[in-house]
């Protein structure tokens, strides 16, 4: 199997990922439940105070059908915080259901601790497009300083077992991806980790620290000049109970754009989420209370297609360089 470095949002050459942008988001993130086995120093779900729950089936079909209906190739991510292997069968049947009513792309982010045979079948069985295995570390002492447990040992030979059970049974999916979120205290493994899993045949992605809205602490030096934020313009998050939130980083769901219990996640697209993002075209970056305090715009690079309507923007409204409106870096 081929290996690859698996780009982050902002690296995608993928037009297509951006494009429509007002119609529908190209990702949305679900949580099929809040419940977590472990508790990573880096993670915002260690000091969530916000109901617990798992998603109903009955509302997670709602959102699918959406899906299917509107944009099939939107990517479908199986969680927004927790750990959605502790769902078991029940998370295989909701990926199967996504695939059956044919969502091109159904991601899984996980710790991977509870990965054993039964569940790595049940995720190739259930049709799974990416599944991502967060490990963050290249030794079992910088993962414990990160990820707050014992479990390196066992986590890396849980992937490796997934990647030799896909073999033998010659299945090319789910693509399995070895994560690494960098920080200061692993950033010295990063070169390591990355040949060890190309060499295994994963994918490897890597992806800058988030600060949750400013809940843990993010070093990232002076800012550039703000720009609008690339998390508003593709993805959209929906909490287990069905609040769409006004920015994906917003983990304890404080300020919210809707309810998908009671309309179409296409209408809080249009609606509530797309004032937001056309006041940033403007350069406000405060009209919704998360963006305010928020450095996590930052995390990603603005996309062409992003930087495209933001001086489309400007063209329509004759605003000429010069003007308090402020300019991504083109
Ligand atoms: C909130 S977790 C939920 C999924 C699953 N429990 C896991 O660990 O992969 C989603 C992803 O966010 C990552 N993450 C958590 N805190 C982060 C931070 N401060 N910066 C960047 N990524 C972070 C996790 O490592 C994981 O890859
Ligand atoms: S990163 Fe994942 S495994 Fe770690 S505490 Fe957060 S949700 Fe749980």
């Amino acid at each position: 199997m081929p290996s690859r470095i698996f780009r982050t949002v902002s690296g995608r050459s993928d037009r297509r990922y951006y494009e429509n942008i007002d119609i529908f988001p190209a990702s949305i993130v679900v949580e099929t439940t809040t419940a977590c086995n472990a508790r990573c120093s880096h993670c915002a779900h260690r000091i969530m105070t916000r109901e617990k729950g798992r998603m109903d089936m009955m509302l997670y079909r709602k959102i699918v059908d959406e899906i299917a209906r509107v944009r099939p190739t939107c990517h479908l991510w199986m969680t927004f915080y927790g750990e959605a292997l502790l769902l078991q069968y029940r998370l295989f049947n909701m990926i199967a259901y996504a695939k059956r009513q044919g969502l091109t792309s159904v991601i899984l982010n996980s710790n991977a601790i509870m990965l054993n045979e039964e569940m790595i079948i049940g995720l190739i069985e259930s049709g799974l497009d990416d599944f991502i295995v967060s490990i963050d570390a290249f030794s079992p002492e910088v993962y414990k300083e990160i990820r707050c447990s014992d479990h390196y040992n066992a986590v890396v030979e849980n992937v490796n077992n997934m990647l030799r059970i896909k073999s033998k049974m010659r299945v090319q999916k789910p693509q399995i991806i070895a994560q690494f979120s960098i920080m200061k205290e692993n950033e010295h493994q990063l070169d390591a980790f990355k040949a060890y899993w190309l060499g295994r045949g994963a994918s490897v992605k890597t992806r800058p620290k988030l600060s949750w809205t400013g809940a843990v602490e993010v070093d990232r030096g002076h800012p550039p000049k703000r720009y609008p934020c690339p998390w508003l313009f593709a993805t959209c998050g929906i909490t287990w109970n069905g609040k769409v939130v006004q920015c994906v980083v917003d983990y304890d769901a404080k300020y919210v754009a809707g309810n998908v219990n009671e309309t179409s996640l296409q209408s809080i697209w249009q609606g509530k989420l797309k004032e937001i993002r056309d006041a940033q075209l403007e350069g406000r970056f405060d009209t919704s209370p998360v963006c305010a305090n928020c450095s996590d715009w930052q995390s990603e690079k603005p996309t062409k297609i992003v930087m495209e309507r933001v001086k489309s923007w400007l063209n329509q409204h004759h605003v000429t360089q010069g003007s308090k409106v402020i300019r991504p870096d083109m």
